[in-house]
């Protein structure tokens, strides 16, 4: 399965900060943002991951990520000269994605619960047609919203809808078999202008081949929108870490425990930036599974 990270957008919601730099580049809990969307992917055992973002940024995710090798990865880029819709994402990475399946996350979209990594590395086995996670929130209106049959097959699913008709927001995470670039390349801008996943997500609908996931109530899906909802998913992760004393999407972490890099690289790694306090926790978690 190949990943891609969309970190492209405007990030309107956030000027004048984002004038300046990438939202997903912002910080959160200590680490950049982009850090907790591309562990997902690795917790889901991929390796080869494009990220997407405006031609502006890309020079600073290159500089953040490199070409991946430090973490036992490929990580290559591609431009996203216009906010064109989330679903244009699987154009611009149809090649890296050629005949494989594909997990596509929003560079914005921050995950956290239990067990999470079970279920990423039980969805993203041979996926067929579609898997969506799903998460309760009292707002769906402002996203794409789904509703399942008991067997958690996704009977219909909306962009934005006025009228709702279940709690369950599309999070910004799916899994697509192959078939999803050719789907992409056939749908047509929406009202605003977008080549919009809901679309693509749409067909698999009616296909009968889409799956959701439900992340419910015991799970964090966060939102990093505006200042206060980005504020607050800093406090949240920052709360969790301090109480538990371990880091949530610490890349090097994640990569050392899945068996990208041994501990004397996940240590060099953290010799690298041994001072601040993140370092010195990548440098710990190295000495502590060496033994
Ligand atoms: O976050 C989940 C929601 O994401 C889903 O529930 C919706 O179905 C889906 O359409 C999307 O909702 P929004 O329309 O509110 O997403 P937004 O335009 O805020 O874009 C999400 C992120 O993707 C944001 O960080 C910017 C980035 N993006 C977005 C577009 C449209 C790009 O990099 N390129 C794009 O062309």
């Amino acid at each position: 399965m190949k990943g891609i990270v969309l970190a492209g957008g405007t990030g309107a919601r956030l000027y004048p900060i984002t004038r300046v730099v990438s939202k997903q580049l912002l910080p959160v809990g200590g680490k950049p943002m982009i850090y907790y969307p591309l562990s997902i992917l690795m917790l889901a055992d991929i390796r080869d991951v494009l990220v997407i973002t405006t031609p502006h940024d890309l020079p600073r995710f290159r500089t953040l990520l490199g070409d991946g090798s430090q973490l036992g990865m490929e990580i290559t880029y591609a431009e996203q000269f216009h906010p064109g819709g989330i679903a244009e994402a699987l154009l611009i990475g149809a090649d890296h994605i050629g005949t494989d399946s594909v997990a596509l996350v929003l560079g914005d979209n921050i995950f956290h619960g239990p067990r999470f990594s079970d279920v990423l590395a039980r969805e993203s086995r041979d996926v067929r047609g579609c898997v969506l996670f799903g998460y309760p929130v009292h707002d769906p209106h402002r996203y794409g919203v789904g509703e399942a049959d008991a067997a958690g097959r996704l009977v219909s699913i909306e962009e934005k809808p006025a009228s709702p008709r279940s709690n369950r927001a599309i999070t910004g995470l799916y899994f697509y078999d192959n078939r999803a670039v050719n789907i992409a390349k056939n749908i047509t801008p929406s009202a605003r202008g977008e080549l919009e996943i809901t679309d693509v997500n749409r067909y698999f609908v009616a296909q009968g081949e889409a799956r959701l996931v439900d992340l419910g109530r015991g799970f964090a899906w966060l939102d990093t929108g505006t200042p206060e909802s980005l504020l607050q998913a800093s406090q949240y992760v920052g709360m969790l870490e301090e109480r538990q004393g371990c880091r949530i999407a610490c890349i090097e972490e994640v990569a050392l425990r899945m068996g990208f890099i041994d501990a004397a690289a996940c240590h060099r790694l953290g010799e690298d930036i041994g001072g601040s306090s993140y370092g010195q926790y990548v440098m710990s978690i190295a000495e502590e599974l060496t033994v």
